[in-house]
């Protein structure tokens, strides 16, 4: 059994949760949060007495397969400490945009297995496969107003939301200053540099007071041709994730046990 930690007892971490705790290859040994009230949470919908809720730095010594289901401050936390990078761990990683801040770091790690899911975006696989040969790249997401409420570029610009009657463009820049503005919506962005290290993204965020679905697009262009993605995602139990970012890191964990890896 490959001893697991979740960090992170939300909306991905407690679906993640039910999974590993029904597995046969994983056992669920530890959880940890800054709110205590997520842990409890956590604690009383999963209803296995083997977890033990433990501090940061104790799930990264002793869980051999870690998941962060945090937020980019926890993901970049992993990377820059001493148990993690010493030995020989796993990582599956959700906040994205904290491997992003800290790029030079994650290209010098050695000891240890780090897994992106494709999380709410589709054909990572592909942009991957293109990677040094791409000539632009675009994402362009746009969500419903309960999607972008709290996020710090919104609060700095002063819009409000509330004010949108039709779908309108609120962002439009490079991915330092989208990560930057929105760190909870937009770590398909990371995803997206860290599949293609392609400097110039662009990146597009709307507001759709009358949508429904979190939808990224993206467009990626290239001596290859051209790839196009485009997913219309339900959002999950929290409004800013999408359900298929769940489903994507359920599906990393079953790809662990699996002979056959298909995609990449
Ligand atoms: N890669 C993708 O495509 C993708 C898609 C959707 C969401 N996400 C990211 O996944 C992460 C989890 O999403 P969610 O919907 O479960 O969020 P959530 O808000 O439901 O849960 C996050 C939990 O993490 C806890 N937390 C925050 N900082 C922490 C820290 N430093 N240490 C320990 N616990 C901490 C919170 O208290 C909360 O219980 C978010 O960062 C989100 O942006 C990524």
């Amino acid at each position: 059994m490959i001893k697991t930690g979740i960090i992170g007892c939300g909306n991905i971490g407690t679906e993640i949760g039910f999974f590993l705790s029904k597995s046969r290859i994983f056992s669920l040994d530890y959880v940890c949060d800054i709110d205590k009230k997520s842990i409890e949470n956590f604690l009383r919908k999963i209803k296995n007495e083997k977890i033990k809720a433990v501090g940061f730095d104790e799930l990264l010594q002793k869980a051999d397969l870690i998941i962060e289901a945090a937020n980019k401050e926890a993901a970049s936390g992993i990377l820059k400490n001493k148990n993690f990078s010493r030995k020989n761990k796993k990582i599956l990683v959700m906040s994205t945009g904290g491997l992003f801040e800290n790029i030079s770091m994650l290209d010098r790690i050695k000891n240890a297995e780090i897994c992106v899911p494709s999380g709410a975006i589709a054909g990572l696989d592909a942009i991957k496969a293109v990677r040094g040969r791409i000539k632009a790249l675009s994402l362009t997401t746009t969500k419903p107003i309960k999607g972008l409420e709290g996020a710090p570029y919104i609060a700095k610009k002063g819009i409000d939301l509330k004010k949108i009657k039709s779908k309108k463009i609120i962002f439009e820049g490079g991915i330092k200053d989208a990560i930057k503005g929105f760190p909870s919506n937009i770590n398909v962005a990371a995803s997206l540099f860290l599949a293609s290290r392609f400097k110039g993204i662009k990146i597009r965020i709307a507001a759709d007071p009358k949508g429904k679905l979190n939808v990224h697009e993206i467009a990626c262009d290239g001596d290859f041709g051209r790839i196009l993605t485009r997913t219309e995602n339900k959002p999950s139990k929290n409004p800013k994730t999408s359900y298929l970012a769940v489903l994507s890191a359920l599906r990393a964990l079953r790809n662990i046990g699996e002979n056959l890896k298909i995609g990449n």
